[in-house]
């Protein structure tokens, strides 16, 4: 059963409380949850990391990190928020620093006057996964106030893994040393509007779900395009690339969501299955071409290994053997450092064998084109053809507008604020499940072996992306 958000104090403990994630995107989504009284009327943050400071250190470097994020909240709001949050020093594989986190979490649940609920988000490289299960397992830290009428949770960030073994062995741990209903593993694009309206859009619309697989479907092309660069990620980017970093995760789960069997909508199980079956069709596919490149400079990036061969953009096609989809032409394309910012996915329906225009317009290739834009702004629209005014039959193209909404004025809650807010409620439909994340990896890890013997184009920041591939 779901808990509702306000019943239950909660403890949130941030491994990687210093960190980039930590600072972007975890303290300002928490703030405005607390804002909107989205949060538990009684909750506590705790904050662990290596470097030494005090709690009123910390609350001063949260307090200035939801500042540089531009959150024009209270003052007075921002800083009773951040009055909630302690720290820990610590790094994570010492059995000490799990004691100094439960002596403060009880200390959180003495203040409260009751057995908080303890939700752990693992904010840390993937490397450190490992060290902080088998710690957190050994601490007993997920077992506080056992008996009383609590949970324990655990988020964890992608990359899960780096390819299938290593997935494999990870979530073999994570299951050996916890139950499932207490893994949260995040992928935030499942966290975002955009992105869930493909459930709605495929499935309660008869003029779309009439018309879903590779009959009426010609090719299915899924974009993460980004104009910002690697940035100050560069140690953590260039041991990973593109593929690990977007392919595997965000793009394979927009893959799923549009290709999925149906299900029951309002039931989180089925859709998690649903989702499952469709990366399960990957399992026989046929690549039709694989390409991929990086941006000129690049390797001059802060963190970055001399030389790296690593990719900042790929874009791969591939047809699937069995089932509904067999037929379709499948393109994941994303890069860094591009010439615009675009996330979407383009469907191009198979044009009619009945040609109704004029025999002089040659052969007849009048398809229409569903865009799915996911960011920066929502925006869906259909292509379709109608007859131009005047005397002459002839057919233009003109577009159905379905919705159109810049994220300014988007009223949709921020991923990280929607992750936080199912994790503590309890509903995991918008986490991948185990049986997705090895599904993707059986996919993609072939891929990525592949990638070493393939020329890696450079392209200008800026620029389209390869010139070798932007017209593949
Ligand atoms: C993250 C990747 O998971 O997703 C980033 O690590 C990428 O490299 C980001 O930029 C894209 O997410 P969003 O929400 O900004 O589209």
């Amino acid at each position: 059963m779901k808990d509702t958000i306000h019943n239950k104090p909660t403890s949130i403990i941030i491994f990687g409380g210093t960190g980039d994630l930590a600072k972007t995107k975890l303290f300002p989504a928490l703030l405005d949850l607390y804002v909107a009284g989205q949060l538990p009327e009684r909750f506590g943050i705790v904050g662990l990391s290596r470097k030494e400071l005090s709690d009123e250190e910390y609350q001063q470097f949260v307090f200035e990190s939801i500042g540089a994020k531009g959150h024009n909240h209270d003052e007075s709001e921002a800083k009773a928020f951040c009055s909630r949050i302690r720290y820990v020093a610590g790094s994570f594989d010492e059995p000490e620093a799990y004691e100094r986190v439960k002596t403060t979490l009880k200390q959180v649940d003495n203040e409260i006057g009751q057995c908080t609920n303890k939700l752990f988000y693992l904010a840390v490289p993937p490397q450190y996964y490992e060290v902080i299960f088998e710690q957190l397992h050994a601490s007993d830290a997920l077992a506080l106030c056992n008996g009383v009428d609590s949970w324990a949770r655990l988020l964890v960030e992608k990359p899960f893994g780096r390819d299938l073994t290593t997935a494999q062995a990870l979530e073999k741990k994570l299951c050996s040393l916890f139950k499932d209903e207490q893994i949260y593993r995040i992928d935030h694009y499942l966290a975002k509007d955009a992105i869930e309206n493909i459930i709605a859009l495929r499935f309660v619309n008869t003029v779309l779900a009439d018309s879903w697989d590779a009959s009426a479907i010609e090719s299915i092309h899924i974009k993460l395009l980004e104009t910002k660069d690697v940035s100050n990620r560069g140690s953590f980017y260039d041991t990973i690339g593109t593929l690990r970093d977007v392919g595997q995760n965000h793009m394979l789960q927009i893959f799923a969501l549009l290709t999925m069997p149906p299900a029951d909508i309002h039931d989180p199980q089925a859709i998690r299955v649903a989702r499952a079956e469709a990366l399960r069709q990957l399992i026989k596919h046929t690549p039709l071409s694989v390409t991929r490149g990086q941006y000129e400079g690049y390797a001059d990036t802060h963190g970055v290994t001399d030389g790296s061969e690593t990719e900042t953009y790929f874009k791969l096609s591939f047809g699937v053997d069995e089932g509904v989809w067999q037929g379709t032409t499948f393109t994941l394309e994303a890069g860094k450092a591009l010439n615009e910012h675009v996330n979407e996915a383009v469907i191009t329906f198979k044009p009619r064998n009945l040609c109704s225009c004029a025999a002089e317009s040659g052969p007849h290739e009048h398809r229409n084109v569903l865009r799915i834009k996911f960011a920066p702004e929502q925006h869906i629209c259909l292509s379709m053809w109608t007859k131009a005014p005047g005397f002459v039959f002839t057919l233009h193209e003109q577009e159905l507008t379905l919705v159109s909404t810049s994220s300014e004025e988007s009223a949709s809650p921020e991923a990280y604020e929607r992750v936080l807010f199912d994790c503590i409620t309890g509903d995991q439909t918008r986490f991948v499940s185990g049986a997705e994340v090895e599904l993707a990896w059986q996919f993609i890890t072939p891929i990525l072996e592949q990638f070493n013997k393939l020329p890696l184009h450079t392209y200008a920041p800026g620029s389209k992306g390869p010139e070798e591939i932007i017209n593949t």
